[in-house]
């Protein structure tokens, strides 16, 4: 089947795009526990981008889960596959010539280095948001923590299945000695100067 799928070379090209767009295109990849804040710093980062005329889009385990990934669990071969589809996602939006921003736990060393494989290295912004395990658990705010406890969930993060840190993320954000502000001035200043064009 495969030999038989030959590629169309359509004539809009990324850099076309980036060129109307004003912006570079790439990936914001956040990592981290669940309930390490992930989101939150993501969220202000995507709105700081789009005061800035960025074009920009969120994905985010919570929601993918529910649509395109609604068939994926929480055992480490799913997670694998939950890692790739959105690795594919992400290069697709890429190549649209977007600024994507994906906050996903992605507890898996190897399925992170995928990521940075398929959308290019270039492309790739490992940000490992650090909140340790004791502090997810205090604030709890989904009760995943509790539940994990009470042997309710299984496989959760930190409790019951391993997170691999990052040996050398882009930026590492430790949220127990930081503000919000800080850690999204940190990322702002950090990709300054990967959106201007004809940087790479
Ligand atoms: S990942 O490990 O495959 O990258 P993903 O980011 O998509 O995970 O989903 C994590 C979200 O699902 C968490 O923020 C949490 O709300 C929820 N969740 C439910 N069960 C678990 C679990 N066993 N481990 C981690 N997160 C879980």
């Amino acid at each position: 089947m495969k030999e038989n799928i030959i590629p169309h070379s359509y004539q809009i090209s990324v850099d076309d795009r980036k060129k109307l767009n004003q912006h570079n295109s790439f990936l914001l990849w956040f990592t981290g526990l669940s309930g390490s804040g992930k989101s939150t710093i993501a969220n202000v980062v995507e709105q700081e981008l789009h005061k800035k005329g960025v074009k920009t889009y969120t994905l985010d385990g919570d929601n993918i889960r529910k649509g395109i990934n609604k068939d994926l669990t929480f055992a480490p071969e799913d997670r694998t596959e939950n890692i790739r589809r959105i690795s594919e996602i992400s290069a697709l939006m890429v190549d649209a010539g977007i600024v994507v921003l994906a906050a996903f736990v992605s507890p898996y060393k190897k399925d992170r280095i995928s990521i940075k494989n398929v959308v290019k290295d270039v492309n790739f912004v490992e940000i490992y948001i650090n909140t340790s395990v004791e502090e997810c658990e205090r604030r709890d705010v989904k009760g995943l923590y509790k539940k994990a406890r009470a042997g309710e969930i299984k496989n959760m993060t930190g409790i019951s299945s391993p997170y691999e840190e990052p040996d050398n993320p882009a930026i590492e954000i430790k949220t127990e000695e930081r503000t919000v502000e800080d850690a999204v001035a940190e990322i702002m200043q950090y990709i300054a100067p990967k959106l201007k064009q004809n940087n790479e």
